[in-house]
C-alpha cells in the first residue's frame, strides 16, 4: 500500500514514538499531578520533559505548552475560552470546520463574525478585510485542502501592529515548516495537533499561548489542584487541562517532536517540497488534470480532479487497482470547496510525509496516467 494522505494522519512514524508509548503504558506511570508518591512523580516527570520538548520546538517556554486531545481540541478551547460576545473576528475561506464551528456557535451567541472570501489570498486581503472594530484574526496559515500557505510571520507582524488576537490553526504548518521566531509576536492562541506531521500518536496536540491572553477554560475538572475551589483554576496551562493526561501519548508526541529535531526541521521542509515539486511537475504530462492552489510555497499538499470524474470515484480505483490510498469529496473546508466550485465533485488530496520516496509518487503518477487514459477499473 502506497499512504499518501499525510495531512489527515501520519501513517509512517518514526520507531522511536512507539517506543515511547510503550515505555508510557509499561513503565509504572502512575496520575501526573494526582498525588505525592513515586509513580505520580514519575508520571508527572515525563509530562514536564515532553513540556519542555514542544517548547523547544515552537521556541516558547515549557509553561506556554498546554496539551489537548487534537487541534479540534485547542481550537475550541482558543476560541471560546478567549473570544466572546463583544469581539469581532475576522477568518478566511480556508479555515477548517475546527474553527469555523465554534465560530459559528459564537457568532450565535452574539460575536461579529466576518469571512474573508476566495481561495487565493494574500496579507493584503487580510489587512483590507480588518475592520475598526475587529478584535481578533483567526486563520488558517496552511491550507489542508491545496497546501496554500499565508505568510504567518506578517499576519502576526500585523496583529501586533493593530493590537488584535492571533488565533492560528498549526494543524497543517506544524513540522512541515519552521516556526518563526515568535519572541516579538502579539497576543497569540497557537493550536497544533500531535498525529500529522509531529509524527505523534493520536489524540495528542495542544495549545501555545504567547503574551497576556485571558482564557476562560472550557472544560473543567478535576487539575490536581486547589481542590476546594469552585472555579477551575485559571493560569496556563491549568486553564486547558481538565481531568487526566493522555501521558503515554504525550510521551508519544514528544518522542516525534525530538525525532524532528534531530532530524532538522529544514531538511524535513526541504524533502517536503521535493516531494510536491516532483508530483507536481509530473502532473503536468497528464492530460484532464486540474490542479487548485498552489500559491506560496505550498505545503505537501497537492489538490486535483481527474477530468469532470468524481473525486471520490478517483480515489476508490487509486486504491482498489492501485493500492494507494488518498482522500477524495469534501475536506472539512466547506468555503473552501465554495471558492473554488468543487462542492459536487470535491477534490482528490495527495499529501506527503518525510517517509514518502520518490518510487511512491512516481507510481502515483502512473496510475493517474492510466486512469486519465480512461484504463479499467
Ligand atoms: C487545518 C486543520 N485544522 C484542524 C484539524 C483538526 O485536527 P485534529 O483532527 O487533530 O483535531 C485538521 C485535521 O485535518 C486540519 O487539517
Amino acid at each position: 500500500m502506497i499512504y499518501l494522505d499525510q495531512s489527515a494522519t501520519s501513517l509512517h512514524k518514526p520507531p522511536q514514538v512507539a517506543e515511547a508509548v510503550y515505555r508510557g503504558l509499561t513503565g509504572k506511570l502512575g496520575n501526573p499531578g494526582r498525588g505525592a508518591h513515586g509513580p505520580a512523580r514519575d508520571a508527572l516527570k515525563e509530562v514536564a520533559q515532553a513540556r519542555r520538548a514542544l517548547g523547544r520546538y515552537f521556541g516558547v517556554s515549557a509553561l506556554q505548552v498546554a496539551f489537548a486531545s487534537n487541534a479540534t481540541m485547542a481550537l475550541n478551547m482558543a476560541i471560546k475560552g478567549a473570544l466572546g460576545p463583544g469581539d469581532r473576528a475576522l477568518t478566511t475561506s480556508w479555515s477548517h470546520n475546527a474553527m469555523l464551528r465554534p465560530l459559528y456557535q459564537l457568532q450565535q451567541s452574539g460575536m461579529t463574525l466576518d469571512i474573508l472570501p476566495g481561495a487565493r489570498l494574500s496579507i493584503r486581503d487580510i489587512e483590507n478585510a480588518l475592520k475598526p472594530d475587529t478584535t481578533a484574526v483567526v486563520i488558517n496559515p496552511m491550507s489542508n485542502v491545496s497546501g496554500d500557505t499565508l505568510p504567518l510571520d506578517a499576519i502576526a507582524t500585523l496583529c501586533l501592529k493593530r493590537g488584535l488576537l492571533l488565533i492560528a490553526d498549526l494543524a497543517q504548518w506544524a513540522g512541515v515548516r519552521g516556526m518563526p521566531d515568535v519572541a516579538e509576536w502579539p497576543r497569540t492562541l497557537l493550536a497544533f495537533t500531535g498525529h500529522k506531521s509531529l509524527y505523534g500518536p493520536q489524540g495528542t496536540g495542544g495549545l501555545i499561548k504567547l503574551g497576556d491572553v485571558s482564557l476562560c477554560p472550557v472544560f473543567v475538572g478535576g487539575s490536581g489542584i486547589h481542590s476546594f475551589d469552585r472555579d477551575h483554576p485559571d493560569a496556563f496551562p491549568e486553564v486547558c487541562e481538565a481531568g487526566t493526561a493522555n501521558v503515554a501519548g504525550i510521551m508519544g508526541l514528544a518522542a516525534g517532536v525530538g525525532w524532528l529535531m534531530e532530524t532538522g526541521q529544514q531538511a524535513v521542509t526541504d524533502r517536503l517540497s521535493e516531494h510536491r515539486s516532483h508530483f507536481v511537475a509530473g502532473l503536468r504530462n497528464i492530460p484532464g488534470v486540474t490542479l487548485y492552489g498552489g500559491q506560496l510555497e505550498p505545503g505537501p499538499v497537492v489538490a486535483l480532479n481527474l477530468a469532470g470524474q468524481d473525486s471520490a470515484w478517483v480515489c476508490e480505483a487509486l486504491d482498489r487497482r492501485f493500492g494507494i490510498a488518498v482522500r477524495g469529496g469534501a475536506h472539512c473546508a466547506p468555503l473552501w470547496h465554495e471558492a473554488m466550485g468543487t462542492v459536487s465533485q470535491g477534490v482528490v488530496r495527495f499529501s506527503f510525509s518525510y517517509f514518502t520516496t520518490r518510487q511512491e509518487i512516481d507510481l502515483a503518477l502512473d496510475a493517474l496516467r492510466q486512469l486519465a487514459a480512461g484504463g479499467p477499473c
